[in-house]
């Protein structure tokens, strides 16, 4: 069973569903904190993060406002705590100042709302003419939110100094590939989605897009590719670099993608407090937009737009049907797309033949967040839904889009029509890139 079949499904069926996903989300929150021990579960690692404490009581307590008082009606358990973990009151850098519950109390809290949200599924009338629980939408947004959350407290495991906590099996080995690039012929594409239940509001309507020729890399830009441009003084030459991008790579002192380092004449790098030799074959990750974008231009190409990076993930031209995934309409199994910390990091450029779309082009869904050169903006018809401080209050030319899920993204979430956005200058999330470029007159006559 996968979300897009949901409406198919009896109500006993999408309860069993529903409770399958909570429980898994939960089991996967409970082992990123359970990992540490309690100073490192308290401490803030990075400004950039909240402390791992935060994310875990405000999950229980978005959970409580959405699934425990929306949707169920009931007494709240904490009213007094929600001013803490309210997102948009405290910024993460200041929340380590506040008085936090601590671990002990923390857990109790989030399994005590668990304990309601159960019973209210068990009550729920997933008919009863409320949109917001129509095919459980409030229990996937619940779900989804809790599975983001549980991405960024891995990249606050990543800027976590110790020794290491994580382990999982290594990804499938990477493969030569035939080309290097695809050439796209363009067409119309239907964009977005109407029809999958628990899609968020910025993925909607769909809508058709017309999408000019061009020319999009196979696979997301290697280790090995990238730090060509790094030792070849990529980040000494203002050239390849927008204003913006130049004057971040001065402020922030850039001079490669995080967590690389360069000791003893060899690259390295720090992954959940492994020091590892740089795998060329892997894609570079930890590459803000800028960064993205100014290897592009040394390379002789551009990023994709976010209409290409979809096309390129769902257009099939042998029908010129937008398909739910580049693999076709069934959801990501192992064999598709690294997702869900399977792994501990991207797969190798090559990893999954699998998971290719009909034109060809890899690696789209899973391993790594794309930066596109798209503005977060709505798609026509957009309507705010359920409240605006999902997307509605984000849209604007401060973010740009990444799209196609990275390992640490779990399958609930990874939708070829999701969403994510950043400023351009966030190195510490899960984030690479791939490059697109115009074809070339002889290649669009051939
Ligand atoms: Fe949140």
């Amino acid at each position: 069973m996968s979300q897009h079949q949901l409406s198919d499904l009896s109500d006993e069926g999408l309860r069993a569903f529903v409770g399958e996903q909570l429980e898994r989300s939960r089991r996967r929150t409970a082992r990123l904190a359970d990992a540490v021990d309690t100073d490192d579960l308290i401490k803030q690692h990075s400004k950039l993060m909240s402390p791992l404490i935060w994310d875990y009581a405000h999950i229980g307590n978005q959970e409580e406002l959405w699934l425990v008082r929306d949707v169920g009606g009931r007494e709240p358990l904490r009213q007094d705590i929600d001013e803490l973990y309210d997102a948009f009151m405290h910024p993460r850098a200041d929340r380590p100042t506040l008085p936090l519950l601590g671990p002990v109390e923390t857990r109790a809290y989030v399994e005590e709302v668990r304990d309601k949200v159960l019973d209210v599924l068990d009550h729920v009338k997933f008919d009863g003419g409320r949109e917001l629980v129509d095919n459980g939408f409030a229990f996937g947004m619940i779900v989804q939110h809790e599975q983001q959350h549980d991405e960024t407290m891995l990249a606050t495991h990543q800027l976590r100094r110790g020794v290491p906590v994580l382990d999982a099996p290594p990804p499938p080995a990477g493969r030569r590939l035939a080309a290097p690039e695809v050439l796209v012929p363009g067409g119309v594409l239907e964009m977005g989605t109407s029809v999958e239940p628990w899609a968020l509001d910025n993925e909607r309507p769909a809508h058709a897009v017309r999408v000019a020729p061009y020319v999009i890399d196979t696979v997301p830009v290697s280790n090995g590719d990238y730090l060509q441009f790094v030792t070849g003084g990529g980040y000494q030459d203002p050239q390849w670099w927008s204003e913006a991008g130049w004057a971040q790579v001065q402020k922030a002192s850039l001079t490669g993608p995080r967590f690389w380092e360069f000791v003893d004449g060899e690259w390295w790098q720090l992954r959940f407090g492994k020091r590892e030799q740089l795998p060329l074959d892997e894609p570079v990750m930890h590459v803000c937009f800028y960064e993205a974008e100014a290897y592009a231009k040394w390379a002789g190409k551009r990023l994709p737009t976010e209409e290409e990076w979809e096309f390129a993930a769902r257009f099939d031209p042998a029908t010129g049907r937008t398909r739910r995934f580049p693999w076709g309409d069934e959801s990501p199994g192992p064999q598709h797309a690294n997702l869900g910390q399977r792994h501990l990091g991207p797969a190798p450029v090559g990893a999954y033949p699998a998971g290719a779309s009909p034109l060809g082009v890899e690696q789209l869904i899973g391993d790594l967040w794309e930066w596109t050169s798209s503005d977060f903006s709505p798609y026509p018809g957009f309507r705010a839904f359920p409240y605006d401080e999902y997307s509605l209050v984000f849209f604007g030319p401060e973010y740009k889009i990444l799209r196609g899920g990275s390992f640490a993204t779990d399958e609930v979430v990874a939708r070829s029509t999701f969403r994510n956005w950043d400023y351009p200058i966030r190195r510490q999330i899960f984030a690479g890139f791939r490059c697109a470029r115009d074809p070339r007159p002889e290649e669009l006559r051939a």
